[in-house]
């Protein structure tokens, strides 16, 4: 790697990174950080990667999703165990409608901090900063609390290692084993369609889980029927932590970026000449770029060989965000370039990000539909352009909130200030998290660049 360094980024422009008021305050909770132990260990890092090339290959599929923002307020086992769940209801679908390993890839354990379309809010003619984040300042309208706090990003460390160990123990102690599927359901969801056809898939897989006991196989002996790989993902936003939290792996000298197994950058900070891509072109994780309107082929593909200039499968997820009527207008030009420079990259769709719409109460919101055909006309264009959709990034809670419209409990524009609890990004709920599961597995299943021979067992 030519010219990098793990703080060479500083010499780089930088947008959406926080002023500190007290420099020395943040250096003392940077250096403590990076006496913490890491979150992640590199040789995840490049199981993920793996999987991920299967990906590529059309061999798998990949699902991430999360909070927009995770919070200290709802920090809570509930909560995490909820995400948890829907993760693996919704990978059930996937994997048993359309006969694909899912690749699952939470929004979780350090998707703290925000990128803001303004740096400041009014309210009733009072200016004070943008909220940016648990980690950074705090959502309360007032003017201390809206002042970058370092330590925040101990709190911030400290949820992110305890979130973690949960979703460890729950990924490998038992709780993801096929033969508790009937204990993923969420209390909440009842007698919607969706729940219907999650109890037939039950069902279903309760067959198959007896014939294969009956012909000896089951999850006493196989230890991939009862464990799951569940790996971890933000934004790379906040470089200082990034920073600080990034380690030279003693096996292979690499540098890590061990806040996360897989980080991102933002559609608003990937600027080829900017700090964000300087730090993550150095680092070893899979990287992610989300692709909205404004970014030009040329551009895409300078990033994608700046990030990953040896052409490695599975280092590089393009998440595509346009808005629903706006995939055939920007993603095919994306495609057909990547495709003539023989670029190899996962094509993950956010449906969300695109979609969010101001309502004239002040609730952000995003209406259930735009976001089903965001996904149709992502799908439809791979389908058209013969590439693969490889994979869905949303914005989803466990909760039963109401923070996107529409779906089949019909949320109205009215229903949202009843459970309205994001602090960012409005999410879908559980029941419209399945329902698009069930549309994917839908898609899938018609797609003709899904190729069954292709697939092999999820790890
Ligand atoms: C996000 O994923 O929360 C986000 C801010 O997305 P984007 O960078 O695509 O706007
Ligand atoms: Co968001």
């Amino acid at each position: 790697m030519k010219n990098w360094k793990i703080n060479s980024w500083r010499k780089y422009p930088v947008k959406h990174i926080p002023e500190y008021p007290d420099k020395k305050k943040l250096e003392e909770a940077l250096n403590k950080i990076k006496s913490f132990p890491p979150l992640v260990f590199a040789g995840e890092n490049r199981h993920l990667k793996s999987q991920l090339a299967d990906v590529v290959d059309g061999k798998a599929f990949l699902l991430q999703g999360g909070d927009c923002a995770e919070s200290f307020v709802e920090f809570h086992p509930d909560n995490i165990r909820d995400t948890f769940k829907l993760m693996l209801q919704m990978s059930l679908v996937l994997t048993y409608s359309a006969s694909l390993p899912v690749v699952k890839l939470g929004r979780i354990a350090g998707q703290f901090s925000k990128p803001r379309s303004t740096p400041t809010e009014i309210k009733d003619g009072v200016e004070l900063p943008s909220y940016l984040g648990d980690n950074i300042n705090g959502i309360e309208f007032t003017k201390k609390s809206r002042l970058p706090d370092p330590i925040r990003l101990l709190k911030a460390y400290s949820q992110s290692a305890s979130t973690l160990n949960l979703i460890r123990a729950f990924s490998h102690g038992g709780f993801a084993d096929l033969k508790k599927v009937h204990t993923w359901n969420l209390g909440f969801i009842k007698n919607s369609p969706e729940l219907k056809r999650f109890k037939e898939l039950e069902d279903r897989i309760a067959d198959s889980l007896a014939f294969m006991d009956a012909c000896g196989i089951n999850s006493d002996f196989n230890r991939r029927l009862k464990t799951v790989n569940f790996w971890t993902s933000h934004e790379a936003l906040l470089l200082p932590f990034e920073e600080a939290m990034t380690r030279v792996d003693s096996t292979t000298g690499e540098y890590h970026d061990t806040s996360a197994h897989f980080v991102w950058i933002g559609d608003r900070t990937r600027q080829l000449d900017g700090g964000h891509v300087e730090f993550c072109r150095g680092i070893e994780n899979p990287i992610g770029i989300k692709c909205g309107p404004t970014i030009k082929a040329d551009e895409l593909i300078n990033l994608c060989n700046k990030i990953n200039p040896t052409n490695q499968k599975g280092k590089l997820t393009l998440i595509s965000r346009f808005g629903f009527d706006n995939v055939s207008k920007y993603l095919p030009k994306l495609i057909r370039a990547i495709k003539k420079e023989g670029l190899n990259v996962v094509w993950s769709c956010d449906p969300c990000h695109g979609n969010t719409i101001k309502l004239a109460s002040g609730y952000k919101t995003r209406p259930f539909n735009s976001i089903l055909k965001e996904v149709k006309n992502v799908f439809e264009c791979h389908q058209s352009e013969g590439t693969y959709a490889g994979g869905l990034h949303i914005e989803l809670t466990g909760q039963n909130v109401t923070e996107c419209t529409g779906g089949a409990q019909k949320i109205t524009d009215s229903d949202l200030s009843s459970r309205y609890h994001t602090h960012c990004d409005p999410r879908l709920n559980a029941n419209q998290a399945l329902e698009l599961a069930f549309l994917i597995s839908d898609e899938i299943k018609k797609n003709s660049t899904y190729s069954k021979n292709n697939i092999r067992a999820a790890s």
